[in-house]
């Protein structure tokens, strides 16, 4: 009998499917129970019996193969079909890794199948080399990165952030770049994304925290008492326990004030937890300043906007670099400005390129901006001659 197209009940002692037929769809069950069995010699052999929760006929759709074993109803049994496409969808997204192990182990329990029952039902053995590739490929980058770190190979470069009427530097942004071993700086499009699926996310950021203020600390001197650092912090890396604990230890260490420290987090770190919040609020309570970073370049919620305690609003290059181009974007950036202003919140814009770009950010309203106009990002060093010779052009 049929429920409805998701959800079907079978009575007692139905067959399910039996061993080698074609799989179509794997079941979850609401109730009942099912036993898992083998032909062996003529007779049922059984390997498990499956109750309320569980699932089942996965395998063969995961590994595109014939059923593994046969399945028949114990009792009166309500199952939810979960639809190739519902299951390969979710599979086809998850890490490479991930992906091959789970074949490996299907393997494995295809393998003590055949054994008992003398008589294999796979069909030939599936290649899927691409996924072995990209599963080796990962592994690898992950193991060059973790080395990497190790050997202190990644370092913040710097950004300065300007005053757009004064053109006056009033903080940069701290930007991550892999120095190899030829001296060769890599940007984090070749290497955040494997960081940002592992843990190494998090090791990096605490790196990064603590060079950022290692370098704040030798550059106070050159300038103002308001002068920020802005550095980004991963949702992963915002979800650890004790990030804030951490940070606290490395400016109490490096005797900071709070205020000279900016937090670029995306709205990611809210869909961490509900902790986020709460540590987000903290942070702000400890004087360290916030910023919003690629507002409006993904899942944006404005829900979230307005319950996150911010100080600033960066709007992101991907609008700036079209705002003479096209009208949309322009009026995107009309809105977010807008928006910010409502908030409270300052705005520093991202990826000014053009003096079209800066002159128009400004009698929008935008007081802060960054881009390749006014500097690119450029090594600890650079950073620090780059403000000696503003501190001159300051003092004449
Ligand atoms: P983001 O935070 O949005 O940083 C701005 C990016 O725009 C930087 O790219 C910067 O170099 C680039 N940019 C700035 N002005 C201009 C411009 O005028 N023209 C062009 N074409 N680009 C400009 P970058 O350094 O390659 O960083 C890319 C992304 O990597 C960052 O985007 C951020 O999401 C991530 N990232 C960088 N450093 C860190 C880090 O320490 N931790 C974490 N979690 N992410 C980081
Ligand atoms: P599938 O191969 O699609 O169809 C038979 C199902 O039985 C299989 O997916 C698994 O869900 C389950 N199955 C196969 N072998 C075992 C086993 N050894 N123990 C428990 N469940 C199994
Ligand atoms: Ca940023
Ligand atoms: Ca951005």
């Amino acid at each position: 009998m049929m429920i409805d197209r998701q959800s079907r009940v079978f009575r007692a002692n139905e067959i399910i499917f039996r061993e080698g037929d074609v799989g179509d769809c794997a079941y979850l069950i609401e109730k009942g129970s099912v036993l898992i069995f083998l032909n062996k010699d003529g007779t049922e052999y059984p390997l498990k019996v499956l109750g309320k929760g569980e699932v089942f006929g996965e395998m063969s759709l995961i590994d595109n193969s014939l059923r593994s074993a046969s399945c028949r109803t114990l009792d009166q049994t309500q199952l939810i079909v979960v639809t190739r496409e519902q299951l390969l969808d979710r599979i086809q997204t998850a890490d490479p890794v991930v992906r091959l192990l789970m074949r490996a182990l299907l393997s494995r329990l295809r393998y003590q199948n055949d054994n008992i029952r003398g008589k294999s039902f796979a069909t030939e053995a599936q290649a899927h080399e691409e996924d072995k590739k990209a599963a080796l490929n990962q592994i690898e980058q992950e193991n060059r990165i973790a080395q990497g770190l190790q050997n202190r190979e990644f370092i913040p470069w710097y950004q300065p952030i300007y005053d757009l009427s004064s053109k006056r530097i009033v903080g940069c942004e701290a930007l991550m770049r892999w120095i190899s071993a030829d001296g060769i700086a890599a940007a984090p499009s070749t290497f955040i994304d494997v960081m940002e699926n592992s843990s190494l996310i998090v090791d990096a950021g605490r790196a990064m925290l603590e060079q950022c203020m290692a370098h704040l600390t030798k550059i106070r001197s050159l300038v103002p008492a308001d002068f920020f650092v802005s550095i980004n912090i991963s949702g992963r890396q915002f979800a650890e326990p004790n990030f804030l604990d951490e940070l606290e230890k490395l400016r109490h260490a490096f005797q900071l004030p709070a205020h000279q420290i900016k937090l670029e987090v995306t709205e990611r770190v809210m869909m961490e937890g509900p902790q986020a919040l709460g540590v987000l609020q903290n942070c702000r309570a400890l004087g360290y300043h916030l910023a919003i970073d690629d507002f409006g370049t993904g899942f944006s919620s404005l829900q979230y906007l307005a319950s996150m305690p911010l100080h600033d609003l960066k709007i992101d290059r991907s609008f700036v670099s079209k705002m003479h181009e096209q009208e949309k974007s322009l009026s995107i950036v009309r809105s977010l400005i807008h928006m910010a202003q409502l908030l409270g919140m300052n705005i520093i814009a991202e990826g000014i390129e053009t003096n079209e770009q800066w002159k128009s950010l400004q009698s929008l309203g935008v007081t802060m901006g960054q881009g390749y106009l006014f500097s690119k990002p450029v090594s600890f060093n650079d950073f620090e001659k780059l403000l000696n010779t503003a501190k001159l052009v300051k003092a004449s």
